[in-house]
């Protein structure tokens, strides 16, 4: 067996940097911002319970089977797989799964861009007093200004992406962990605050049930799939940037801590995020299954409403806005590290290249929204196609790919040192789950999704 590698992208300062940085880049829109919305279009407490299980499942083996791979790789996830194909005796073919991951990593960042430019534009909104009053109507309207005007969605994704690209350019590990560590804390406070007023908004019993009673009948094969989608969506999984966070892991770190630590952040702000917002939905009459707007249409409601709001509404949407560029950052870095690894190229050059081509695809999303939104295909919008295609389909793909190579592909012997558990038990179990949970699970959920169970 070679020694381990180094990475030549540098390495976190410690085992906290790293979790960090992993909460930074799993944290983000899909938690305050798609969770609840995909909740409420399907049907509330089931949807919950599929995703929960699925976390449980499916995300937490395979997060730690991704964080394995990238330290034992010490690369780009495409040269990680590689070279792990290589020392496994494997077919030089594994790496397309690296190449699959910049793919979908490039569809997610594309759209996810043009949704933090939604954020970005709400800070302005709440600092000028847009949100006071917080008559829903009037809120509702704001949004739907927001969103027919090609011009400003265009703007605020440029700048997003420029945020993003900047940070890349850089080198991810200056200023993460730094700016991780104050402003997470800050975004977890403010959601607790949501979650205070939202308990005396006289509905929150009714927010509660709607998100933890499951009722079975309201979820359909399809919301299964999109709960699946989500938890490798919400936990950056299946892509390559928890592998390629992983390859900068300094040797000690305990991966099966760390991730589960990363888990229950990132599930806790999810649901959080949930209690803030469907008692606003029902107490003010609005439509759970909203859609995309869902959060834009009712946390100002609060913030029109509560003391403090002005000051609390604009708080809030910065920490949206960092939460999303944490992640935006953790999408654009596999490609990155590939570009710099094989083709030499500045790591400037090779950000503004990618940065480029996904600002570029990105423009379809906005567009998406206004004059384009009555072009559909399969029913959907080009934003819904995208965002399907990639967390549905390409992450879960990807996610089951990843379990059978770490599971019955790579020796046992390497998996083994890579995650040091103090119980052999404990790995035992890992083997389990990745081996023959997770991977059948994944395909029961897709046999069943296209009609075949
Ligand atoms: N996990 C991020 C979120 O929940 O907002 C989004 C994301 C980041 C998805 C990185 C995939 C990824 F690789």
């Amino acid at each position: 067996m070679p020694q381990q590698r180094k990475s030549m992208h540098g390495e976190w300062s410690s085992r906290w940097a790293f979790i960090l940085a992993a909460t930074g880049s799993a944290v983000g829109l899909g938690n305050i911002w798609k969770f609840p919305y995909i909740t409420g279009e399907n049907g509330g407490g089931a949807f919950v319970l599929v995703y929960l299980a699925c976390i449980a499942i499916v995300g937490i083996p395979i997060m730690m089977a991704e964080v394995m791979l990238g330290r034992r790789g010490r690369h780009s996830p495409i040269n990680t797989m590689r070279l792990l194909a290589q020392e496994s005796g494997r077919s030089p073919a594994w790496q397309l799964l690296g190449w699959g991951g910049v793919l979908a990593g490039f569809i997610i960042l594309s759209f996810y861009s043009v949704i933090a430019g939604w954020a970005l534009a709400y800070v302005l909104e709440a600092a000028s007093g847009a949100f006071v009053g917080g008559e829903a109507d009037r809120i509702g309207a704001l949004f739907g200004g927001l969103l027919g005007n090609p011009v400003t969605l265009i703007s605020w994704h440029t700048i997003f992406m420029a945020m993003t690209v900047f940070v890349v350019a850089r080198g991810v590990e200056k200023g993460l962990e730094r700016a991780v560590r104050v402003l997470m804390p800050a975004l977890f406070a403010l959601l607790l605050l949501l979650v205070g007023y939202a308990m005396n908004s006289g509905y929150f019993t009714d927010g509660l049930a709607f998100l933890f009673k499951p009722d079975f009948s309201k979820i359909s094969a399809e919301g299964v799939l999109i709960a699946l989608g989500h938890a490798f969506f919400t936990l950056s999984l299946g892509m390559g940037a928890i592998m390629v966070y992983g390859a900068y892991l300094p040797q000690k770190a305990s991966i099966a801590t760390t991730t589960v630590t990363i888990a229950a952040a990132d599930t806790l702000v999810a649901l959080l995020a949930g209690m803030a917002i469907f008692p606003i939905v029902f107490a003010n009459g609005l439509e759970p299954g909203a859609g995309p707007g869902l959060i834009f249409q009712t946390l100002p409601i609060a913030f029109g409403q509560m003391p403090g709001g002005l000051l609390f509404g604009t708080l809030f949407f910065v920490l949206l806005s960092f939460a999303a560029w944490t992640s935006g950052i953790s999408l654009l870095e596999p490609a990155v590290a590939w570009l710099v690894e094989n083709r030499g190229l500045s790591r400037v050059v090779a950000t503004v290249g990618c940065g480029g081509i996904i600002w570029l695809l990105g423009l379809a999303s906005a567009l998406s929204f206004n004059i384009w939104s009555d072009f559909t295909l399969f029913g959907k919008t080009i934003f819904d196609n995208l965002d399907f295609l990639a967390s549905n389909i390409m992450l879960p793909l990807g996610g089951l790919l990843i379990a059978l190579f770490a599971a019955w592909l790579l020796p046992r012997a390497i998996s083994h040192d890579e995650l040091a558990m103090r119980e052999e038990g404990t790995y035992a179990l890992w083997l389990f789950m990745v081996r023959y949970i997770t991977p059948v699970g994944v395909s029961l959920v897709f046999l069943n999704a296209i009609g075949l169970i």
